[in-house]
């Protein structure tokens, strides 16, 4: 399996039935499907399995992830902050075939109380079938930097 089919998912205790469909969807696909929980359905914090994510894909160890949390957002902000991650939080397929396409996200998060399961699998779809455009984005992606360097 090369490492561009590996991807990472992780999300709270509020999203994991949805983690675990979004896993076996992407491996019937073929991905390679690194699942690091949590798996038991105790209230957690969604900061430390979206920094655990995070790390996998800024190690180079994923080449994508993929969090979930009840509404995406705490989660999302979790990942953003190891450096050289780009995770975009979508409820829509627009949104996640375009972070790619112009982001170049390597994180996708998404709210397991905000979009079904149906709707959720087509975004996961989208988001990493969609390429990176290069181009006048590399650019502006170059430019995202944590302030203060
Ligand atoms: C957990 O109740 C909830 O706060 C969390 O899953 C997420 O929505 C935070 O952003």
């Amino acid at each position: 399996m090369t490492q561009s089919k590996r991807i990472v998912l992780s999300s709270d205790h509020a999203a994991i039935d949805l983690r675990q469909s979004v896993a076996r969807h992407l491996a019937a696909q073929g991905w390679d499907v690194v699942d690091i929980g949590p798996t038991t359905p105790e209230s957690t914090h969604y900061p430390l399995h979206g920094a655990a994510a995070a790390q996998r894909v800024a190690s180079g160890d994923c080449a994508l992830g993929i969090v979930l949390c009840g509404t995406g957002q705490g989660i999302m902000m979790a990942a953003n902050k190891v450096r050289g991650i780009r995770c975009g939080v979508c409820s829509d397929t627009f949104s996640a075939r375009m972070i790619r396409q112009h982001n170049d996200a390597n994180m996708l998060s998404i709210g397991a109380r905000v979009v079904g399961e149906g709707l959720a699998l087509e975004i996961v779809d989208a988001f990493v079938t969609a390429q990176f455009e290069g181009g006048r984005h590399a650019t502006r992606v170059d430019m995202i930097e944590p302030a203060g360097g």
